[in-house]
């Protein structure tokens, strides 16, 4: 007996705006690779897909934890012994905050979502800057909240421009992204940028969203956490070992709230909430305690590469007729501009990159700056001679667009 297919289950509509541009790219290249080509992918800043390796004290700590029976559920908030191992890197970075203050999350994002959900209500403000790492107006729009976008500067290194930010704080105002180092502009922020940034927030009652995943990836030293040029003012502080570990796909990452007893109610709603979804990953816990007391020998190593693919990017990127861009200070992101031809988009020139020459990049609209603008960003991991013969398909791609309006 025929019998008509059942109708499709609906979709809840919380999702409606959620955006990830760094993954939904995938799918264009995907057809690209049907048709025959094959794609680079320069779309995610994953280290380990690049050929970086783990450091392997962090892959014993994990296979010793295993082996020696850590594998049922540890405390909610993370494993005491681990707690006090990021509390002791903070204070050594001058933040100064008791384990009891630090709760171990899957990665940086799971930390992100866990105190956007306790932090705002339907309707309420998160001051996120533009361009941004797009998970935050993902989630921001997701939980019903509004991300409004603060300007940060091309022509001053990409620094925040603190008199726009102000004038954006209002009633509704809840919490203030800052990424430092950033991703995707690779901008490292001036101390006065970051004292201000903290001053803005601590007068206004605002809560600070610091995002220090890439703090030891600055080329010239490491960036200190913002909280600890300021232990009282409101601060909440995501790290995670995927990327200066190079681990990402491990999903160990950490919080840890500053600002005292003014975040104590938050800080005991993140816990509430995460003691619903039970813990972390319980052995990748006992890399983060292997990363933050161990040697860190891989650290200069990997730094050695990341600036010598920045100079690579930096170079030949302002090298070609029609591009320029910003030299990024840390990690291995770079955010140059295609000057577009008139009536013609960033996705235009990123996906005709893409079909023409296998390189797939993302964006910049994709982080919240204008179509028009002719913003993309690059993931520089790949090895110095790859990038050149990357950076030579570019320039003569972007000659042949530009050519052709
Ligand atoms: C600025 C920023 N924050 C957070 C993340 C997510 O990191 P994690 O793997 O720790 O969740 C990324 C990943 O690219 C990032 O660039």
């Amino acid at each position: 007996m025929a019998t008509s297919a059942p109708a499709p289950i609906a979709v809840g509509s919380r999702l409606e705006g959620f955006a990830y541009a760094i993954r939904s790219v995938v799918a264009e290249a995907k057809k690209v690779e049907e048709s025959g080509r094959p794609v680079t992918y320069l779309n995610i800043g994953d280290p380990v897909a690049f050929g970086f390796r783990t450091p392997p004290h962090l892959v014993e700590a994990v296979e010793r934890a295993m082996r020696e029976g850590a594998n049922g559920y540890t405390p909610a908030a993370g494993v005491w012994q681990v707690r006090e191992a990021v509390a002791a890197s903070y204070a050594v970075s001058g933040l100064p905050i008791g384990p009891d203050r630090v709760i171990l999350t899957s990665g940086t994002s799971e930390g992100i979502e866990l105190v956007l959900s306790v932090l705002v209500n339907t309707g309420d403000e998160v001051l996120v800057p533009v361009p941004t790492y797009p998970f935050y107006t993902a989630t921001v729009t997701k939980l019903g909240a509004r991300g409004i976008y603060y300007r940060t500067d091309p022509s001053n290194a990409w620094m925040p421009d603190l008199d726009h930010i102000e004038s954006l704080i209002g009633p509704a105002t809840r919490a203030l992204v800052v990424i430092d180092p950033n991703n995707p502009t690779g901008a490292v922020y001036s101390e006065a940028s970051r004292r201000e940034l903290l001053e803005l927030a601590d007068t206004h009652g605002i809560v600070v969203l610091a995002d220090e995943v890439y703090a030891d990836l600055a080329y010239d030293a490491p960036v200190p956490p913002i909280g600890s040029l300021n232990p009282d003012a409101p601060v909440i502080s995501f790290s995670s070992i995927s990327k200066t570990y190079q681990a990402p796909g491990w999903r160990a990452g950490w919080l840890g709230v500053s600002g005292g007893e003014r975040l104590d109610a938050v800080l005991g709603a993140i816990k509430e909430l995460a003691d619903g979804r039970l813990c972390s990953t319980g052995p990748m816990q006992f890399a983060i305690m292997a990363a933050l007391t161990s040697s860190d020998d891989h650290k200069a190593s990997f730094l050695d590469a990341l600036r010598e693919r920045a100079e690579v990017t930096t170079r030949r990127l302002n090298g070609i007729e029609g591009i320029s861009c910003v030299p990024p200070k840390a990690a291995f992101y770079a955010m140059p501009k295609v000057e577009l031809p008139p009536g013609r988009t960033d996705e235009d020139y990123v996906f005709g990159l893409l079909r023409e020459t296998g390189l797939l990049c993302v964006h910049g609209s994709g982080f919240g700056t204008a179509p028009g603008d002719g913003y993309l960003r690059i993931v520089f991991l790949a090895p110095p001679q790859d990038l050149e013969a990357i950076y030579d398909k570019m320039a003569t791609f972007t000659a042949q667009f530009r050519a052709a309006a």
